[in-house]
């Protein structure tokens, strides 16, 4: 029987069967389905592979020196080749909420330092609208409670239903990203309008970046519980 860390393996394998090629300057995402790419992609290092890689978390940086790919600080390579990420929603024009493991702002910096991103997902991320997934905005510890206002009356502009916004915490204390920043997670229901919403919300003073990925992915590899995976571009 095919599991979802199955189906997440088999678009792992795929991808870096169809898009990644000896010499690539690559950055690595976040989250458990990037985790177990990495590990495939640790293997094919192993075998002879010659990459440039670097990542989009502290804790993929752990799993890949884990898995003995040698990592070099972004700021050291021009234009990374290709970025690999895995995303919490995404739509089939390829647009995506990401941030559910609070890692946003370095994904979104490495994709944007990248020629191209691909996204690998499960089946189960694929979806008609964004905006089930709770939407993670990145703001700055200084007076987030103005920055949360500001962002809930922003929301209804762009076709948001939901208002309802947290504060994200883990075992009682307030997540803290890899900047130091806190996350606010938006429970929008749907977004009528996400490319707008993308722009607006980095308009708010405080905000530091969100997990609309509007315009970043131009393809993504699905693993299927049938045991297959696929490319759509
Ligand atoms: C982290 C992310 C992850 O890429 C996203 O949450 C997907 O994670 P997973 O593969 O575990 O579902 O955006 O900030």
């Amino acid at each position: 029987m095919t599991t979802q860390d199955d189906a997440k393996r088999l678009a792992g394998i795929k991808v870096i069967d169809t898009y990644v090629r000896d010499g690539m300057k690559v950055g690595l995402g976040s989250g458990t389905t990037s985790h177990i790419f990495v590990r495939e992609l640790g293997a094919r290092v192993a075998d002879g592979l010659k990459l440039t890689c670097t990542t989009t978390s502290n804790s993929t940086s752990a799993v890949a020196r884990e898995v003995g790919i040698e990592l070099t600080d972004v700021n050291d390579i021009d234009m990374l080749d290709l970025t690999i990420d895995g995303p919490d929603e995404i739509d089939r024009q390829f647009r995506m909420i990401k941030g559910g493991g609070a890692c946003l702002l370095w994904e979104k910096i490495v994709a944007h330092a990248s020629r191209r991103m691909v996204t690998i997902c499960d089946e189960t991320k694929i979806v008609d609208t964004l905006g089930r997934f709770p939407l993670p905005v990145e703001v700055v510890q200084y007076a987030w409670q103005q920055t949360e206002r500001a962002i809930r009356r922003t929301l209804p502009n762009y076709g948001v239903a939901g208002t309802e916004l947290v504060r994200r915490m883990k075992n009682g204390a307030p997540v803290v990203t890899d900047s130091g920043n806190f996350i606010i997670d938006c429970h929008c229901g749907s977004i009528g309008d996400a490319e707008g919403l993308e722009v607006a919300l980095n308009m708010i003073p405080g905000v530091v970046e969100n997990g609309l990925f509007t315009r970043e992915s131009s393809a993504m590899v699905v693993g299927c519980f049938d045991g297959t995976a696929y490319v759509s571009e």
